[in-house]
């Protein structure tokens, strides 16, 4: 099936130790953009870029300290095989890592925007920095980490960063609208979280929906959701205010 007019297809490589862990990109609104051809998504096993008998990923840091970091050559050899399958496209390797810069919608809009992302999943401590550095001259490199917590690898980044790059593509979203109220899209909503939504039916265990939202008034609806986004983002999200979450002002 064709793509949307002026876009091209994306394609999304994806090289991992545990390829099983992306099997998720087969279902929902990503496995429906592979099906019509919209994304071009393809999982790797780095362990096919191994060399010797035990398959070996990782060995323990020069420096000492705990755990174990990923040998650079079966990740040379891995991102070498991608890059060279398609001089045309313009890649993105993205290196999830709590390390990394905080993943926005900015880059989810920005990537979506270009035709190749290459994900490589580390797992352990990390891949020997020489990979990024490497590949820096070659791609453009972005290290992003998902939020301040402790992941076990970078697969969960990987797709969560696919999903949230997919959903904007032209013709993914059935009713692209929600894509413009979604509370971080850039622009109108940049700042603020959204407020609260409801469904039937209008009572529920003794629990009313909002009259407004009944009144079929759209001005006083959208007043009262704004009004519900701004209280939200205050309580939840002081940071997008340019405030510390204990509600001092930050420098
Ligand atoms: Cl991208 N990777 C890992 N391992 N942990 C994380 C993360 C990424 N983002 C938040 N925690």
């Amino acid at each position: 099936m064709l793509t949307s007019d002026a876009h091209p297809q994306l394609r999304i490589d994806i090289v991992s130790i545990f390829p099983d862990y992306l099997a998720p990109l087969e279902l929902s609104l990503v496995g429906k953009a592979r099906e019509t051809g919209q994304i071009d998504v393809r999982i790797h096993d780095l362990r096919n870029c191994t060399q010797d008998r035990h398959r070996t990923v990782d060995d323990t840091p020069y420096g000492g300290g705990p755990g174990m970091v990923m040998l650079p050559e079966p990740w040379g050899d891995a991102l070498d095989a991608i890059l060279d399958s398609d001089p045309s496209r313009t890649p993105v390797l993205v290196v999830p890592t709590p390390s990394g810069e905080r993943f926005t919608q900015a880059h989810a809009a920005q990537w979506a925007l270009g035709d190749w992302l290459i994900f490589a999943c580390g797992r352990y401590e990390g891949i020997d920095s020489r990979v990024m550095e490497h590949f820096r001259d070659r791609v453009q490199v972005v290290e992003v980490s998902l939020g301040d917590y402790v992941l076990a690898g970078g697969e969960v980044a990987a797709l969560a960063v696919t999903e949230a790059v997919v959903r904007l593509l032209p013709g993914v979203l059935g009713n692209s609208e929600s894509v413009v109220d979604d509370s971080f899209a850039p622009g109108r909503m940049a700042d603020l979280v959204e407020g609260p939504v409801y469904t039937k039916p209008p009572l529920w265990r003794g629990l009313e929906v909002p009259e407004v939202l009944l009144s079929g008034h759209h001005g006083r609806i959208e007043a009262w959701r704004l009004e519900q986004a701004h209280e939200r983002t205050r309580t939840r999200r002081p940071d997008l205010r340019g405030e510390s979450p204990s509600g001092d002002v930050a420098d």
